[in-house]
């Protein structure tokens, strides 16, 4: 209910009277005051004029399904968005409601995760009301071999909403972080649930650090608000995500993952530089050279010989190709 009364505060022009509030929502004025009080308690700031009723001056930032919802022109991506406040992993929330076949494009978010994860194992932290930590469920009928190719789209998307909202030009590194500097703004990480080689459902998790402080950075992360200096409104930046998350998506089903692969070598910090690659086969240092059409990594290695790699981690090595000493 108070979603709703916030909701009818921010479509109004100027003052809305109490009287209506309480003929539109079916509440007795009472009731309404109550939630006056309420709201006021978690934040927002609202003014009370006699004989005019009820202004929203200020609003807490705090993500609200409306909010984002309200402008939001996506045809798959968004269609239904659940906010919640604390949770282990919005990739646990997201999976659960896939098993509960909830429908494609179903976004879960949280102000704060206390088990954030990334790849590989390692953790991802979520400082509350920091960031935004959200999980969609997908539902493509892709063979297991290609879903690579909704981590890459995932990684366009993201890398394309942050430049729109912030005319920063983050790169992405292979397969899927988000760098400013070499500095990460930003994490992907995709599971999924599969039945004898069919998939049932993908979860697309994202981490991205907006107005996250220094002191809440682990090493070697930065985020919109560090590297800009200024404030971002967390609705307007999960907007712009979801919107592009939508625009690329769409593209996929349509078959053209050859425009994904274009793009993603266009906003790409990790071609042309010289690599060094980690997988439970091994390590191997080499140059990274292209993109399959599948969105595997092709190395080249010092002897001459080009690998295929289509999962893994990469450390860019410093060195640019240009002054390697074979190259003199
Ligand atoms: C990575 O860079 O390794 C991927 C990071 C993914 C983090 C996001 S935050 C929302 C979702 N929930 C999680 O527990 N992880 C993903």
């Amino acid at each position: 209910m108070q979603e709703r009364i916030i909701q009818f505060l921010k479509e109004s022009d100027g003052y809305i009277s109490g009287e209506e509030m309480s003929q539109r929502l079916n509440m007795s004025r009472a009731a309404i005051w109550k939630h006056m009080q309420e709201l006021r308690a978690q934040g927002y700031e609202i003014a009370a004029v006699p004989h005019l009723g009820y202004q929203l001056v200020t609003s807490p930032d705090k993500l609200m399904s409306y909010d984002i919802q309200r402008g939001l022109n996506t045809h798959i991506i968004g269609k239904k968005i659940i906010i919640l406040e604390t949770v282990n992993s919005t990739m646990d929330e997201a999976f659960r409601l896939g098993n509960e076949n909830f429908q494609e494009g179903t976004v879960v978010c949280a102000e704060s995760q206390s088990k954030g994860r990334g790849r590989l194992g390692r953790a991802w932290t979520s400082p509350k009301g920091k960031g935004l930590y959200f999980s969609f469920i997908l539902r493509p009928s892709l063979p297991l071999n290609q879903l690579a190719q909704l981590t890459l789209m995932s990684a366009v998307a993201l890398a394309e909403a942050i430049e729109n909202i912030s005319n920063l030009k983050p790169l992405i590194k292979w397969p899927n972080d988000i760098l400013l500097d070499n500095l990460k703004l930003a994490g992907i990480l995709t599971e999924l649930r599969a039945e004898s080689d069919q998939v049932r459902f993908v979860i697309v998790g994202i981490g991205l650090n907006v107005n996250t402080s220094a002191h809440q950075l682990i090493a070697g992360a930065n985020s919109l608000k560090g590297a800009t200096g200024k404030i971002f409104d967390r609705s307007q930046v999960f907007q712009a995500i979801l919107q592009s998350l939508d625009k690329w998506y769409a593209k996929l089903l349509n078959h053209e993952f050859n425009l994904v692969i274009e793009e993603w070598k266009r906003r790409s910090g990790t071609l042309k530089k010289r690599v060094r690659f980690t997988d439970p086969s091994g390590v191997i240092e080499g140059e990274a050279i292209d993109l399959d059409e599948d969105g595997a990594l092709l190395i080249r290695k010092d002897n001459g010989i080009i690998v295929k790699k289509s999962a893994g981690d990469i450390f860019i090595l410093r060195t640019p190709v240009s002054l390697r000493p074979e190259d003199q």
